[in-house]
């Protein structure tokens, strides 16, 4: 083998870093620890942009102080689900996303949307899914007295919250909380898995087929890896 292939072949050994969208709707404390991994090199890619539904929604600003591009996509400015969707994907599109990572992001997306990013496409959701798919999932943990509660991250597939699950993540519930206090310790767990699941992503390492995730290679239980 020359010197020139060698090096032709380590060059292309050498994964490009990929390029991630963020979409969220609110504060984007997610979205802010998706960014810190990135700058720290624990993920291979970088945040190309961060995309909100909601005018003025603190992950825009967060956007801003990291020199991110932030856009703006109101809801509100459209007639329907369909036309909202593809002026999202349109945004998405102009920044060539490898990785789309839904992160606090409330709005329900539209199946030709979620068929278009198949497999590239992340969600968390604050409950142990299948527990819990929809709205309000701290208050239903505690009216339901569910001893532990959770947070999962899984790919997005048609289904509302209904993605194979990729990771989970536990907390206890006490007798006195309340759905704030139960958030709090929620979202602490969701910003160490959620950082981690993209990671595995941008390597490469976990797939969606057929509805199902694998992580190098190996099928994930109902749970995700690392059940327990
Ligand atoms: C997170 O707890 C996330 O799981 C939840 O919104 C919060 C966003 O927090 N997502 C959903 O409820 C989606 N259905 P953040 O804005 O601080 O990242």
């Amino acid at each position: 083998m020359t010197a020139t292939t060698k090096q032709s072949q380590s060059q292309t050994t050498v994964a490009a870093k990929k390029q991630i969208v963020i979409i969220a709707s609110g504060g984007g404390s997610n979205a802010q620890v998706i960014i810190d991994a990135c700058v720290n090199q624990k993920i291979s890619g970088e945040v190309c942009k961060v995309i909100s539904n909601i005018p003025g929604a603190g992950v825009l600003n967060r956007a801003e102080q990291a020199g991110i591009k932030g856009v703006c996509v109101d809801h509100t400015q459209f007639d329907t689900r369909e036309a909202f969707d593809i002026a999202l994907s349109a945004e998405i599109d102009t920044s060539h996303a490898d990785v789309i990572v839904l992160a606090g992001f409330m709005r329900i997306l539209s199946t030709q949307f979620v068929n278009k990013y198949l497999g590239k496409l992340l969600n968390i959701h604050p409950s142990l899914l299948p527990k819990y798919p929809g709205l309000n999932t701290h208050q239903r943990a505690i009216d339901a007295g569910d001893e532990e509660h959770g947070t999962s991250v899984h790919f997005v597939t048609p289904e509302l919250d209904g993605g194979p699950v990729i990771l989970q993540a536990k907390v206890p519930v006490f007798e006195d909380d309340t759905a704030d206090e139960l958030a709090q310790r929620v979202l602490v767990q969701e910003h160490d898995i959620y950082p981690l699941v993209v990671s595995w992503l941008c390597a490469e390492r976990v797939k969606l087929a057929e509805y199902k995730a694998y992580l190098d290679d190996e099928l994930l239980s109902e749970q995700g890896y690392a059940s327990d």
